[in-house]
């Protein structure tokens, strides 16, 4: 049974990630383990930068973005050498478990800790919900209902003026928000880099529309499909609409994270908490079927995780 265990954020931040840290913290606390916060990610570890958490220092973070113990990406963790340092570090501080919140690169080097003895147990908190081996992951929903209001406000401008909004959401190369979104706002179009697309067809689309008095349109663009604002120019000269793109870009990360990302953080802080209590290590938390499960890391990173290609189609069939 460990007696000391870590937690640290790394990658982009995620709302929710404060929730996951707090669940750990209180769940390790009430098994009488002792926590250390690990400061900016893998960085913390290799400096030694960590700070001991009591049920205190998680007081009042379970409703704020961001995270309070900092999140960083760190070269160094990926040699040999960084990942010997970081193993160092832990058994100085007699550190025998880490909970590592965030995305696929950082279970990569949560898989090497493991390794190196040290039993490290990931769990998903990332925006993009592109993580393979989960249904879910912590930060999601929020993003989705930030980027959601957004574009409702980009709506009223755009019919106030007769336009084309095309919008570009997050999601690195992953298309879950875009679609998503797409469907909440009642978009005209989605483009991801999931599904073809045919601008033309948009295009034409927009242009029946406009017969029948349709004024304004929103476009929603996934991040990794990119050249939102030629899409928007393209749309301007070839429907004579005017036309505008909009990149969400950072908003997206931040705010107070949605009753879901508090639930299911809070769900797999406590899970991820008893893995490593009963010494279990290298396993990532995910969902699967709508439960909290957990899976080996190296099966976890060579999962396929299917895109929502029903969501997709609603989007195209409620269009216009
Ligand atoms: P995410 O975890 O959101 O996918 P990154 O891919 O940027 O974000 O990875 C976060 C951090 O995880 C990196 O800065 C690095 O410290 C560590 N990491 C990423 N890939 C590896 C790897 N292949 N081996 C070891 N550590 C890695
Ligand atoms: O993974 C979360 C994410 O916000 C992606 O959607 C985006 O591609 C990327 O991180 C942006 O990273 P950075 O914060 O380094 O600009």
């Amino acid at each position: 049974m460990a007696k000391t265990i870590g937690v640290l954020t790394s990658g982009g931040d995620a709302p929710g990630m404060n929730a996951a840290v707090r669940a750990v913290t209180r769940a390790a606390l009430a098994k009488g383990i002792k926590v250390y916060g690990i400061l900016r990610g893998y960085n913390g570890l290799i400096n030694g930068e960590v700070i001991e958490l009591d049920s205190a220092s998680v007081s009042g973070i379970i409703q704020r973005g961001g995270t309070c113990i900092y999140t960083a990406r760190c070269l160094e963790f990926k040699t040999p050498e960084g990942v010997a340092k970081a193993k160092a570090k832990c058994d100085e501080l007699g550190i025998e478990g880490i909970v590592v919140i965030g995305g696929d690169g950082s279970f990569r080097g949560a898989a090497d800790l493991s390794a190196m003895g040290i039993n490290c147990i990931g769990l998903p908190g990332t925006i993009d919900n592109d993580i393979q081996c989960t249904e879910y992951t912590i930060g999601f929903d929020t993003a989705m209902n930030t980027a959601t209001e957004m574009i409702d406000k980009l709506r009223d401008t755009a019919q106030s003026h007769d336009r084309c909004t095309v919008v570009e959401v997050m999601g690195r190369n992953a298309g879950y928000i875009a679609v998503n979104v797409a469907c909440a706002v009642g978009a005209e179009a989605v483009i991801t880099l999931e599904e073809p697309y045919d601008l033309d067809m948009i295009i034409a689309e927009i242009l029946e529309a406009k017969k029948h008095g349709k004024n304004h349109y929103i476009i929603v663009v996934a991040e990794g499909v990119g050249h939102s604002e030629e899409i928007a120019k393209t749309i301007g000269e070839k429907t004579g609409i005017e036309s505008r793109a909009t990149i969400l870009g950072h908003v997206q990360r931040g705010g107070s994270p949605t009753v879901r990302d508090r639930v299911v953080a809070t769900q797999m802080g406590c899970y991820a908490v008893e893995l490593l209590e009963k010494g279990i290590g290298n396993r990532v938390v995910g969902m699967k079927n709508h439960q909290i499960y957990d899976v080996d890391i190296q099966e976890a990173l060579s999962m396929k995780k299917p895109f929502q290609t029903d969501v997709y189609n609603a989007v195209n069939i409620t269009a216009f």
